[in-house]
């Protein structure tokens, strides 16, 4: 029961944080159908911009995103006053064009990331894209993948020692686990904080760190407290970059063989216009890589999980042939259910698009979770199908969306900002499951303790809400 009530909480406290004040209550519906929202003297279905702050939409998005592709591709939402671009053909398009609809001013970090690369467009931006995208890519990132490898093994390991703990439980031959607090929630970050080079001394105070800065995203309660974290942090990087500009540090493979400096020395040595990158602009890339890697990827493997674990026949193929299948497991999950819902933009010039007229300067919003379930693109897109074929799901795509006659998901975004993190966290997630699906022996739901859905049996859906908890069981036997 208090998984329930936590889930609850949770959803309730999501809603009202983003609750402009409207007491409007939809029903809740059976996942797929609408609420009546009413039509026009042509039939054409009405849309109530208040759904977007309810429970109802939460839970049960996409048939109101497919109302909105079907009938108001673009969509003025009076209330928030914002743009919604929901087909997948149209949010490359503006993705691509850096200029026409930059990521400038955001200021979605409200100061505790600081001025990032992702608040950047164009020429400012390209200058500071580089400064250690190669070391999350390529030859590099293999040579790390043993790193990976072997923390992911240390981590399962850890927790298949422990007993007693609110998210290890031992129940006679079967273990229970939470797989975020086991695992998921803190893996992604160690990954990323050695690639950085941070001291490994200080690898627990920056997992506090990251937290507090992650709460201070969220809201205007939690908000000082991800300040005063992020102060901290930029005292901790002032004697760090000094101590690196002396003496540079290394990543080293695991037979001890250097690969090159770390992201930190990198940064420490870089010059941009002529000048070294102050220490504030360090500790916001620092942040930056760290904020974006984390809660991505911890809901990429949980999603991940919560959803081959709900399809036991595709799960059961897929460890009949996991060197093929985890690739597939890992794009699907991010075109069906996506830790990220997509990405605000300005408009630099006036735009007409669908017969609809956005002024310039104006909120857009990039619908990802729309346009991945879009099924111009997508056969029967609300569907989780790790074998569906047209779904890209090759070597990631640098430069482009679709290859051979398949496109893929908007996950990652597309163009000048597609996320640079995109390789490492696909070798994470899938690598790290790869580890967890050869260790632990028969691995499945722990049902009574998942949150339900409002009929009280089936399983929350994932919609557009994290998956709070992943309760797992597997046998010790
Ligand atoms: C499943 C995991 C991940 C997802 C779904 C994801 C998603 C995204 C998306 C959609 C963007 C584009 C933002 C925009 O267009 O405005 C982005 C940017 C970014 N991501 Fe990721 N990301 C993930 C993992 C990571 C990881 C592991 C790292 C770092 C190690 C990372 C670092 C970044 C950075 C630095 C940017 C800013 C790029 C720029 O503005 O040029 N991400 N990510």
């Amino acid at each position: 029961m208090d998984v329930l009530r936590d889930y609850a909480n949770e959803l309730d406290a999501e809603v009202h944080s983003t609750d402009p004040g409207g007491t409007i209550t939809f029903p809740l519906m059976p996942v797929g159908q609408t609420v009546d929202m009413g039509h026009d003297t042509r039939g054409k279905p009405l849309f109530d911009p208040r759904i977007f702050s309810s429970r109802e939409f939460f839970r049960n998005p996409y048939p109101y995103y497919r109302i909105l592709r079907d009938h108001y591709p673009v969509y003025h939402d009076k209330l928030h006053n914002t743009y919604y671009i929901t087909r997948y053909e149209d949010v490359w398009r503006c993705y691509f064009d850096d200029e026409g609809f930059n990521t400038i001013p955001k200021g979605s970090s409200s100061g505790v990331l600081g001025n990032t690369q992702l608040e950047l467009s164009g020429i400012e931006h390209r200058r500071r894209r580089n400064l250690y995208g190669q070391h999350l890519v390529g030859r590099s990132l293999d040579l790390r993948v043993p790193s990976i490898q072997r923390l992911a093994r240390d981590m399962i390991r850890d927790w298949d020692n422990q007993t007693d703990t609110p998210w290890v439980i031992d129940e006679g031959k079967k273990r229970i686990v939470e797989l975020g607090m086991a695992f998921a929630n803190e893996f992604p970050v160690r990954v990323v904080c050695e690639v950085l080079g941070f001291p490994s001394e200080a690898q627990k105070q920056f997992y506090y760190w990251y937290n507090s800065m992650m709460s201070g995203l969220g809201g205007s309660l939690t908000h000082k407290q991800g300040l005063e974290a992020r102060q901290s942090l930029e005292d901790y990087v002032q004697d760090l970059v000094e101590e690196r500009r002396r003496k540079p540090s290394f990543l080293k493979d695991e037979d001890g063989k250097i690969i090159g400096k770390d992201i930190i020395t990198k940064l420490c040595e870089t010059k941009v216009d002529g000048d070294y990158l102050s220490t504030e602009e360090i500790t916001s890339n620092i942040a930056l890589v760290v904020a974006a890697g984390g809660e991505t990827t911890r809901g990429a493997i949980i999603n991940m999980w919560y959803l081959l674990l709900q399809h036991p026949d595709q799960f059961a193929a897929l460890c009949a042939n996991p060197d093929e299948t985890w690739d597939r497991a890992f794009h699907e999950t991010l075109r069906n259910s996506s830790p990220i819902g997509g990405q605000p933009r300005h408009n630099t010039f006036d735009v007409n698009m669908h017969g609809m007229h956005v002024p310039a300067g104006s909120l857009m919003q990039m619908v990802d979770f729309s346009a991945n379930h879009d099924d111009r693109v997508f056969k029967d897109p609300e569907k989780f199908d790790i074998f569906r074929d047209d779904l890209y799901s090759g070597k990631l795509l640098r430069s482009g969306f679709m290859k051979e006659g398949r496109c893929s998901h908007m996950a990652f975004g597309v163009g000048p900002h597609l996320c640079p993190g995109a390789w490492i966290s696909h070798q994470e997630a899938v690598e790290g499951s790869r580890i967890l699906q050869r260790t632990l022996k028969n691995i499945r739901l722990c049902t009574e303790r998942m949150p339900k859905d409002i009929d009280g049996v089936s399983l929350a859906p994932i919609g557009i809400v994290r998956v709070p908890q992943l309760w797992l069981e597997y046998d010790r036997e």
